[in-house]
């Protein structure tokens, strides 16, 4: 392995483990088997389940790529409950009706549908409070929660997510164009892990340009990100994945692997992916996060 390959291998490692580790204690998710704690149970299991955490890993490198020097894991996690929300609503019946997630049951399998939908909302909402629990006791300043709670809201909400999982429902069934896909799996995959770059650039109170970079970087990663994704949902082994394979195909949803062709949508990711380094080469520091990239490619889960 190339030393660059080593180092981020160890780096993310330490940084998901902190993750990891903050959410398995959250105070926020306090765990019990009590029936009036069964959405917060519920939120604990998604959250526990495991998952890349790509998205804090995210944050937390982009912190320290801009000079940051502290410890971020509480607000890089919020990122992790919004996403993990997004895939708890994403899972349920009237949405891609998915029964396994991260190698579990998903949660309205294992918890019934009432508490999955309660789960997500709660999840979604949490960063929120955590965030402005951070201010109000002067962890950061009322400006960078301003703007941490701007860029998430707007990554997720109407215009983001949201909107990206609304097209992807009205494709079902539909032939779509990639011009199509692009829009989509830029909204619902890469609005999410733009903000999360950009969390980590806010955090490190880099200025307009860099956290234009970040944002770059990630918007790229994130349409590479989704590529692979809809080639692994015909590729992939679900035992590797966590999740089943053939979704899409279950749905009749076209995506790049099945209008290209799985080696031309690779090569699509391909593009992508090497766009988003350009958007950081000249980064003094920003090598691990371009290998990070090239690891997202070749991803097998
Ligand atoms: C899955 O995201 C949903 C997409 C946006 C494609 P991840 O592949 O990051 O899922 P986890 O968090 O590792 O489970
Ligand atoms: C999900 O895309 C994107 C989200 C916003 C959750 P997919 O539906 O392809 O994700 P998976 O394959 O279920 O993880
Ligand atoms: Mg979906
Ligand atoms: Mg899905
Ligand atoms: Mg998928």
């Amino acid at each position: 392995m190339n030393p660059v390959k080593l180092e981020l291998s160890a780096i993310i490692k330490q940084d998901v483990e902190a993750v990891d580790q903050y959410l398995s204690n959250n105070v926020y998710i306090s765990k019990s088997d009590g029936e009036e704690q069964k959405v917060t149970d519920a939120e604990f299991y998604a959250l526990t389940a495991g998952g890349k955490r790509i998205r804090p890993v995210l944050c937390i490198e982009f912190y320290k790529l801009f000079g940051g020097k502290g410890d971020v894991t509480e607000i890089a996690s919020c990122l992790e409950l919004m996403h993990t929300f997004s895939l708890i609503h994403d899972d349920m019946p009237e949405m891609d009706n998915d029964d396994m997630r991260r190698g579990k049951p998903s949660v309205h399998r294992a918890y019934g549908t009432d508490t999955a939908l309660l789960a997500g909302d709660g999840l979604a909402i949490l960063p929120f409070e955590i965030i402005s629990d951070k201010a109000l006791s002067g962890k950061i300043t009322p400006e960078v929660a301003i703007k941490l709670i701007n860029c998430l809201s707007k990554a997720a909400g109407n215009q983001g997510m949201i909107m990206g999982q609304r097209l992807d429902l009205v494709s079902e069934g539909k032939e779509v164009d990639l011009d199509f896909l692009k829009r989509m799996s830029s909204l619902k995959t890469g609005c999410i892990l733009s903000a999360s770059a950009q969390f980590g650039a806010i955090l490190a109170g880099a200025d307009d340009e860099n956290i234009w970079h970040a944002a770059e970087y990630a918007e790229n990663i994130g349409l590479a990100f989704q590529i692979i994704d809809d080639i692994l949902d015909i590729t992939g082994s679900e035992i590797e994945l966590g999740k089943p394979v053939g979704s899409d195909e279950k749905r009749s949803k076209d995506t790049y692997a099945t209008i290209l062709g799985v080696s031309r949508a690779y090569e699509e990711a391909k593009r992508y992916t090497e766009a988003a380094v350009s958007a950081i080469s000249d980064i003094p520091g920003s090598e691990l996060l371009c290998e990070l990239a090239y690891d997202l490619l070749d991803r097998r889960h």
